[in-house]
């Protein structure tokens, strides 16, 4: 197996094991392939950087222009760090601080994806205690079933996100008489993973009723923010074709401008996780196979019961064969990678768990006291850490022994 021109059994024992490893070239191609799907069309790509967070990814998407998608100001600071710009930043989530508004609003944010009439007012507070006018986008939510995970769907009136449009409506009219806020979109974000684009094409007929409402009351919006949420392919599933997407997003629009936050199209299928096999164990009813990666480094089959494929990075018959249950170290029994995987397998092997580059190592802790793993970023022939790994010390860097009078 190779990531780019690079041998995986060769970064494997440069940078050791467990490793998650990324494609520059893939992220590249998928940003453009939602560039060139816009055509001359007015728009703003804006990753979502909840998905792969390290600097290294967002300074490529950074240079090609890319705009981000920040949930707190520890991702913009992020942003900042790897080169993009905050006036392409917009700043979504259900909890900003005030602290943090008033930083984005130093930094000259794009826009803010205003998810209550609360946030609105202290966005609107801040924006007159430090004299600007804070460019506002409301994030609607439009009620619509994207038919995913039920941790990852957004887009329905249980949920926590966003408001409803008749709240939309009244905040978007109160807003609009504000001097301290510029009323210049409408946002909105269904959920992760979906892979039929009829629940999204459903949200933006919704919003565009709301839009067209707001035009009567005089209310003039100039871009559209369809979210995020494309799904990708993480086993042989069918999901959207984002130039299909897009275009019909573009056709329904007439000139407003449309901004789309995708994140894990972006980065999923350009990182793998690698991991290597300690131990096999067969029972009477089971086969292990003791890997050296765990929940810890990839939360997402323990969280949401998610698919990755397995795929062994030497492709060999060599070892034994079996429906193997890749398993971790952590005294968990929801620490696994994958389940019943048909393969031949011995100790030493290396495994690669595909289409691991979206909220992969973003998701990982220290559960176990398990240092987390290194990153590596692969371009044609050459390869650099771009995340040390962890070492044991660093764990508790942070930590103290707490003393007192009756414990020195
Ligand atoms: N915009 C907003 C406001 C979001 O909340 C999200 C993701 C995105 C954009 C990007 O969505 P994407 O294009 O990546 O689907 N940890 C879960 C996914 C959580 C998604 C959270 N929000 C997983 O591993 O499946």
């Amino acid at each position: 197996m190779h990531a780019e021109s690079v041998s995986v059994t060769d970064l494997m024992a440069e940078y050791g094991s467990p490793l998650y490893i990324y494609s520059r070239s893939q992220i590249e191609f998928n940003w453009q392939q939602f560039e060139n799907s816009f055509d001359s069309h007015p728009h703003l790509i804006c990753y979502a950087v909840k998905a792969n967070s390290n600097l290294a990814v967002l300074n490529i998407l950074a240079k090609l222009g890319s705009g981000f998608d920040v949930v707190s100001i520890g991702e913009l600071e992020r942003v900042i760090t790897a080169g993009g710009k905050p006036s392409l930043c917009v700043f979504s989530g259900v909890a900003k601080t005030k602290d943090s508004i008033q930083k984005a609003l130093e930094y000259g944010i794009h826009c803010f994806n205003v998810e209550s009439a609360a946030e609105l007012d202290l966005i609107e507070s801040v924006a007159v205690d430090i004299k600007v006018k804070a460019p506002i986008s409301i994030r609607v939510n439009p009620n619509v079933d994207a038919k995913t995970h039920p941790y990852i769907s957004t887009g329905l009136t249980e949920n926590k996100f966003g408001v409803g449009s008749d709240v939309a409506l009244s905040l978007y009219k109160k807003a609009n008489l504000s001097k301290h806020l510029n009323v210049c979109g409408l946002d909105y974000h269904i959920g992760s993973q979906i892979t039929d684009t009829l629940p999204f094409m459903e949200a933006l007929d919704r919003a565009l009723e709301l839009i067209d409402e707001l035009k009567t009351e005089n209310i003039h919006l100039s871009h559209i923010d369809i979210g995020g949420g494309i799904g990708v392919t993480y086993n042989n599933e069918k999901t959207i074709d984002i130039e299909e997407y897009i275009q019909s997003v573009v056709r329904k629009v007439g000139n407003l401008k449309v901004m789309v936050e995708p994140g894990r199209s972006i980065v999923g299928n350009a990182g793998i996780f690698v991991t290597k096999v300690e131990y096999l164990k067969q029972n009477d009813s089971k086969s292990f196979a003791i890997i050296d990666g765990a929940m810890n480094d990839l939360l997402r089959p323990a969280l949401y019961g998610s698919y990755h494929q397995a795929v062994k990075v030497i492709d060999n018959a060599k070892g034994i064969n079996a429906l193997w249950d890749l398993v971790g170290p952590v005294c968990e029994t929801a620490d696994f990678l994958a389940k019943d995987r048909n393969l031949n397998l011995e100790e030493g092997d290396y495994i690669a768990i595909m289409t691991a580059g979206a909220y992969g190592f973003v998701l990982s802790s220290n559960y176990n006291s398990r240092p987390r793993t290194a990153e590596v970023m692969v371009s044609e022939n050459s390869h650099a850490i771009v995340r040390k790994r962890e070492t044991i010390e660093s764990l508790f860097v942070n930590e103290t022994i707490f003393k007192d009078e009756t414990n020195q």
